[in-house]
């Protein structure tokens, strides 16, 4: 049955990760708003100067991608949104999407992590230069060959502005998902292995 998702966290709670989990045994497309704002930062120099600080990128140039990404993608198939909605606004902007185009939220999956972890997680982390994925100690990306490297918004200071953004901005979507009773909350601290166990869990229960 098709369904349609949200993944939302601090940076580093997992999410990039446990989308790769749930992939195994779910077939997902994925629209992650961090790679739209990525490829945005290519030719636009605010929005990587933005991003650089660790802040929010507007909720419209965003939306505009994400919009023209969605109306390519075939019906039958489910949907997982990684980083969007980043604030109330977007879930507004998410809800009219989907009622346009004929797609209900079944879940909100809200991974929970400290600041201390995700400082320490995020310091260490290197992710494939072509699409993002992050890697252990290979040496190259397992899905597409691309090598390993830092995130430009992974230096210390970007992280803790983007925690905070977090709590300021996107923290409010938990009260919010909780109130239309499709929010999921995870144990982001517990090994990859458990984080997934407990997310398919949770998506066994539709
Ligand atoms: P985005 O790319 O979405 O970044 P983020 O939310 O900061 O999250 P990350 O991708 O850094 O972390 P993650 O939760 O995916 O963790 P991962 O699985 O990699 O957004 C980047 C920027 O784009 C934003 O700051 C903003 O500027 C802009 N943007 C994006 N969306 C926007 C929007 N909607 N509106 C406006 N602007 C927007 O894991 C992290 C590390 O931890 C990895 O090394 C992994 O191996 C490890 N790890 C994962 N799980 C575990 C575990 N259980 N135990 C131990 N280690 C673990
Ligand atoms: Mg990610």
């Amino acid at each position: 049955m098709v369904k349609n998702m949200v993944i939302f966290g601090p940076p580093g709670s997992g999410k990039g990760t446990q989308i790769s989990e749930m992939k195994k045994y779910l077939p997902l497309t994925v629209i992650a708003s961090g790679d739209i704002a990525r490829s945005l930062a290519k030719k636009d120099k605010a929005v990587a100067q933005k991003m650089h600080k660790g802040e929010l990128i507007e909720d419209e140039l965003i939306f505009g991608e994400l919009e023209a990404t969605i109306a390519k993608i075939d019906q039958d198939t489910s949907l997982i949104f990684d980083g969007f909605p980043r604030n109330l606004d977007q879930t507004e902007l998410l809800n009219k999407l989907l009622f346009r185009i004929n797609r209900r939220l079944d879940k909100a999956i809200y991974i929970y992590l400290d600041e201390e972890e995700v400082i320490k997680r995020l310091a260490i982390r290197k992710v494939c230069e072509q699409c993002g994925r992050p890697l252990f100690s290979e040496s190259k990306c397992p899905d597409c060959g691309g090598k390993p490297t830092v995130r430009g918004d992974d230096n210390e200071s970007t992280i803790i502005k983007r925690m905070q953004v977090f709590l300021d901005k996107t923290a409010p979507l938990i009260e919010y998902y909780g109130s239309k009773n499709i929010l999921v909350e995870i144990d982001g601290k517990q090994s990859i292995e458990k984080v997934a166990e407990d997310i398919k869990e949770a998506l066994l229960e539709w």
